[in-house]
């Protein structure tokens, strides 16, 4: 797939060792037009955007301050994104946490936000609402497909995603605007979400 010249927008890329900014260098590398990093923790956020900046170039990649559990955030950054780069055609809803004490924001940031930053991604790429169609990425887990006795909130929140974007990938109104949808499951990985 050639995705050269494209703007993408992530979640949840906010560290160096995470997977969303192993996925933002991938896009960087093939040669995307811009990125814009969406992320809660600001000085983790700055720090990758000076790396990226320095190696991928000054005006390929913006950091902004945003709580995915918050609509009015997300949508300001979707439009910042939007209006530095002059338009928005990939979207990969990320962040998650694993915080099986306070469930009810492990489900408001892992499946809530995947759904937010979805819809959200429907009115700015969708060809009905004056865009040019796109993709949406969801990280889902391999959570989300076997169970997780050590992880039950987790483990639900991932299977929400992959029956969110099962369903949605299928939906009339955002193949009608031109939007595609899928998600990924990844296996355990070494990042900070193990600690
Ligand atoms: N590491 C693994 O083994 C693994 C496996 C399967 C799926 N995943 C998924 O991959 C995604 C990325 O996780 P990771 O492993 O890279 O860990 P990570 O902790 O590096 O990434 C999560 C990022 O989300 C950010 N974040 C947390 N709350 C937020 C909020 N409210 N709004 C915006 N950003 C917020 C964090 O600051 C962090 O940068 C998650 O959805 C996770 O569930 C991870």
């Amino acid at each position: 797939m050639n995705i050269e010249g494209k703007v993408a927008l992530i979640t949840g890329a906010g560290h160096v060792m995470g997977i969303g900014y192993a996925i933002v260098r991938q896009l960087l590398g093939k040669r995307v037009k811009g990125v814009g990093i969406l992320d809660i923790n600001d000085e983790n956020g700055r720090e990758v955007l000076d790396i990226l900046q320095n190696e991928f170039g000054e005006h390929r990649v913006i950091y902004v301050n945003c709580d995915v559990t918050s609509k009015t955030d997300l949508e300001g950054a979707f439009e910042k994104v939007k209006t530095h780069f002059g338009k928005l055609d990939i979207v990969c809803n990320n962040a998650g946490i694993q915080n099986e004490v306070n469930w009810e924001l492990t489900l408001n940031i892992n499946l809530m936000g995947t759904i937010r930053g979805t819809y959200l991604a429907l009115e700015h790429m969708g060809v009905n609402y004056g865009g040019s169609g796109g993709i949406v990425i969801n990280t889902a887990s391999i959570a989300g497909i076997m169970t997780t006795s050590h992880l039950p909130v987790y483990g639900a929140s991932k299977h929400g995603i992959v029956a969110f974007t099962r369903s949605i990938a299928s939906n009339r109104t955002f193949k009608e605007n031109k939007i595609r949808v899928s998600a990924f499951c990844p296996a355990k990985v070494d990042t900070p979400i193990q600690d």
